[in-house]
């Protein structure tokens, strides 16, 4: 049996862990890198100074919780898609005293030709690709398949810090050479994040009538910059935006209603994003094992390098927690 739910509108178990993530205060580090692969999230604890916690929840979400460089820091592996990004971001946020500072690394498809697998993207901001539901199931409906959103920013200095530490690993890798073509490292992109990785990212499934076959050029048509498709990113930086709105004590309705619940002085979330290019759209290479194996381990040491570098003001850092 579940222990009781207390809440319905955020529902924490009787010894206040939140529900999906399994987690409670303490077990989490203000500093978090976030990957979808049980395997990645293994592979990059074992770059911790000792041991780390670990808990795996119910739902599949998994924490290892250590120092790097002294440094306390969270690896959470989530899976895929946009509700496992919504979830660890208001879940940990209810797990953490101050400011929030998180990577996401993750795999990506890639846009363009000159970006092939193996490359490396820090975007600058993402964009949403979502199906609008109502085109698929509604007789003459006005509207087009899918929605592309205007993209929000990643955390500006958080961005920096992991592009310039990413950039010094990928030239101190080599990561260029033994490959047939060059892998850049770019900075200055945008991404596509959508709710599907067949429809929504323009693979054709002739079982599902997705009316998807110009999507792919509309993207590139209407966002400046855009590389790379994944599925969580935009959800990150969105929620971001939307906390530190909540912070400011701007965007909201709450205000308006009586007894509005006053926002928690929770500090800010800060996000960036680094992703890996496996899947070359265009000439539809995907990369090996062997690749992934390489990529991941110098970048995963770049953003755990960047996290503990990254400065947060200690008022804005949470200081019990099983790391002490
Ligand atoms: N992740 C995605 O969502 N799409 C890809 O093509 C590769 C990784």
């Amino acid at each position: 049996m579940k222990d009781e739910l207390k809440d319905a509108n955020f529902p924490t178990t009787a010894d206040k862990r939140v529900y999906h993530l399994g987690l409670k205060k303490g077990e989490v580090a203000n500093r978090m890198l976030v990957v979808g692969d049980s395997g990645r999230a293994r592979m990059l604890a074992e770059n911790f100074d000792s041991q780390p916690f670990h808990l795996r929840s119910d739902r599949g979400f998994e924490c290892y919780t250590g120092t790097y460089n002294k440094t306390p820091i969270s690896v959470l592996a989530i899976g895929m898609g946009f509700s496992a990004m919504d979830f660890l971001v208001r879940e940990a946020r209810a797990c953490v005293d101050g400011d929030m500072v998180v990577i996401r690394m993750g795999s990506c498809g890639s846009l363009n030709p000159d970006v092939g697998v193996g490359s490396t993207v820090t975007p600058v901001a993402a964009c949403a690709v979502t199906s609008d539901y109502d085109y698929f199931t509604q007789e003459d409906y006005a509207g087009e398949p899918y929605r592309i959103s205007k993209p929000v920013a990643a955390d500006p200095d958080l961005h920096q810090a992991l592009f310039s530490t990413v950039k010094e690993a990928h030239e101190f890798n080599n990561a260029d050479a033994g490959t047939d073509a060059p892998s850049p490292c770019l900075g200055d992109i945008v991404n596509a994040s959508a709710d599907s990785f067949y429809s929504s990212q323009g693979r054709i499934d002739p079982s599902f009538a997705d009316t998807n076959t110009t999507l792919l050029q509309n993207i590139i048509d209407r966002v400046p910059n855009v590389t790379t498709l994944e599925m969580e990113t935009h959800q990150l930086f969105f929620l971001a935006h939307l906390a530190n709105k909540r912070q400011e004590g701007t965007g909201t309705d709450q205000p308006t209603m009586q007894n509005a619940p006053k926002p928690p002085t929770h500090g800010k979330i800060r996000a960036a994003a680094v992703q890996m290019v496996f899947a070359a759209r265009a000439s539809r290479a995907f990369i090996s094992p062997a690749q992934v194996k390489q990529l991941q381990t110098w970048v995963g040491r770049a953003c755990l390098d960047t996290l503990a570098a990254f400065h947060i003001p200690v008022e804005a850092t949470q200081t019990d927690g099983i790391w002490n």
